[in-house]
C-alpha cells in the first residue's frame, strides 16, 4: 500500500512529495495516520541543505517530527496505554532504553538519542511508524492542532520552567516561535517583568499578539539598560532565557543580569561564540544548557498549562494543505512567520 510523503530526494536543497510504501511496523511501534504537522526550524535546515543537514540527513528519508494524528495499528502491547483510534502526538527524541540515564528514568539525558525525521523516517507523510513508548495521548479539551506544536512548545516550557519564575524579572533573547511561547509561559507562571528582544519588528509584533503583556524590544534601536530603567528595574534580570542563537544577544544578556542571576540556554550558539568569562565569575551567574524536552514531565506541564488558561494559539500564522508544502517552507524561510501547519486531512 502506498502513501504520500515529503522526502529529501537527493543531496541538495529542496524537498519532494512522492509516493512511498506505508511503513511496516516493528514490535513496539504504532502506525499513526497523520492529521496535522508543523514545520520546525530543523526541517528548514534540511530543506536548505545546510552544513549540519549534509552531515546528518540520509537522502531518501521522510522528514518532519511535529505532529498530531490517530493510531490505526499497534504492534506489541505498551502497558495497554494506547489503542487504535486514540489521538496522539509524540516525543521526537527516541532514546536507547539501556544507557545509565535511560535506566535511571532520565530519558532526556540519553547520549544515544535518535531524532524522528532526522535519524529515522519522519512524519511528513499520510502515515508514520512511531515507537509506542514515545506517544503522548492527547487531552480532548485542548484543540487538536495545538498538539502539532507540542515539540517546540516543549522546548519553550523546558527552558522557561528550569528556574522558579514567580515574581522574577526575566529577559528572553530571540522572539522566534520558541522565544514568544516562552514569554507567554513566563507570564502564565507568575514572572514579574518579561522583556523579549529581537532584531525583527515582524517577530516583536507577533510576540505582542501572542502575549500582550510582554515588553518587546528591538535591540537595534534600544539599549536594554534603558529599558530596565523605563520599567523600574534596578539591578538587572533575575533570569535569562537565550533563544536566539546569537552571540550578540548572549553577550547583551550577560551585561544585563543581576548578580547571582540564572541563565538557561536553548539557542544554538555558533562554534566561535565569545564571552567575557569574568562576567560569569564576578557576577556569580549560573548557566544551564537545555536540550529538547524533559520526557515526559514537560509534556505533562504543557498539557496542564494549556488546560489552565495558557493561550499561544496566535503563534500559528499559516496553514497549508500538504500538497502546498513549498509555500509553507517559503513562509518559514522568509523570517515573517510564526509556526506553520501542514494539513494531511481536511
Ligand atoms: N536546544 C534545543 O534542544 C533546541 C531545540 C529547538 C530549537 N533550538 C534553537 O533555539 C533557538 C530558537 O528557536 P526558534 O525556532 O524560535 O528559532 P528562530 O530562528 O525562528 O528564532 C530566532 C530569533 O532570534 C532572533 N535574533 C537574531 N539575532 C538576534 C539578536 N542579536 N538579538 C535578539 N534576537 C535575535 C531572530 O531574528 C529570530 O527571530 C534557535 O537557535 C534554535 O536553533 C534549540
Ligand atoms: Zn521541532
Ligand atoms: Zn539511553
Amino acid at each position: 500500500m502506498k502513501m504520500d510523503a515529503i522526502i529529501k530526494p537527493s543531496a541538495q536543497a529542496g524537498l519532494e512529495l512522492v509516493q512511498k510504501d506505508i511503513p511496516i511496523l516493528s514490535d513496539g511501534e504504532a502506525l499513526v495516520k497523520i492529521h496535522h504537522s508543523a514545520i520546525c526550524g530543523t526541517d528548514v535546515h534540511i530543506y536548505n541543505w545546510d552544513e549540519w543537514s549534509q552531515k546528518t540527513i540520509k537522502p531518501g528519508m521522510t522528514i518532519g517530527h511535529e505532529f498530531v494524528g490517530e493510531i490505526v495499528e499497534i504492534k506489541g502491547a505498551f502497558n495497554n496505554a494506547f489503542k487504535v483510534g486514540d489521538i496522539v502526538s509524540a516525543e521526537g527524541h527516541v532514546t536507547c532504553g539501556v544507557c545509565r540515564n535511560c535506566r535511571a528514568g532520565r530519558r532526556h539525558l540519553c547520549p544515544n538519542t535518535k531524532g524522528i525525521g532526522v535519524n529515522r523516517d519522519g512524519i511528513f507523510a499520510q502515515y508514520a511508524s512511531v515507537p509506542t513508548s514515545n506517544l503522548w495521548l492527547c487531552d480532548k479539551s485542548i484543540p487538536k492542532k495545538m498538539y502539532a506544536i507540542f515539540d517546540p512548545l516543549g522546548n519553550a516550557a523546558h527552558t522557561a520552567l528550569k528556574y522558579n519564575m514567580v515574581g522574577e524579572d526575566v529577559l528572553i533573547t530571540g522572539a522566534g516561535p520558541i522565544g514568544i511561547m516562552a514569554a507567554a509561559i513566563c507570564r502564565h507562571v507568575g514572572a514579574k517583568n518579561v522583556v523579549l528582544t529581537d532584531i525583527s519588528d515582524y517577530r516583536l509584533e507577533l510576540a505582542k499578539k501572542v502575549c500582550p503583556s510582554v515588553v518587546a524590544v528591538n535591540t537595534l534601536n534600544k539599549r536594554l539598560k534603558d529599558i530596565q530603567k523605563e520599567i523600574g528595574m534596578l539591578e538587572g534580570f533575575d533570569i535569562g532565557l537565550e533563544m536566539s542563537g546569537s552571540n550578540i544577544a548572549f553577550n547583551e544578556m550577560l551585561d544585563n543580569m543581576i548578580m547571582g542571576g540564572k541563565i538557561a540556554m536553548l539557542g544554538l550558539q555558533g562554534p566561535n561564540t565569545k564571552i567575557d568569562w569574568n562576567k560569569v565569575i564576578f557576577g556569580m551567574l549560573t548557566i544551564k544548557g537545555i536540550y529538547g524536552r524533559e520526557v515526559f514531565e514537560t509534556w505533562h506541564k504543557m498539557t496542564a498549562m494549556l488546560k489552565s488558561g495558557l493561550d499561544i494559539s496566535a503563534i500559528i500564522t499559516g496553514e497549508y494543505d500538504y500538497h502546498d508544502f513549498e509555500k509553507g517552507f517559503e513562509a518559514m524561510n522568509s523570517g515573517k512567520s510564526g509556526k506553520i501547519i501542514l494539513n494531511w486531512v481536511k
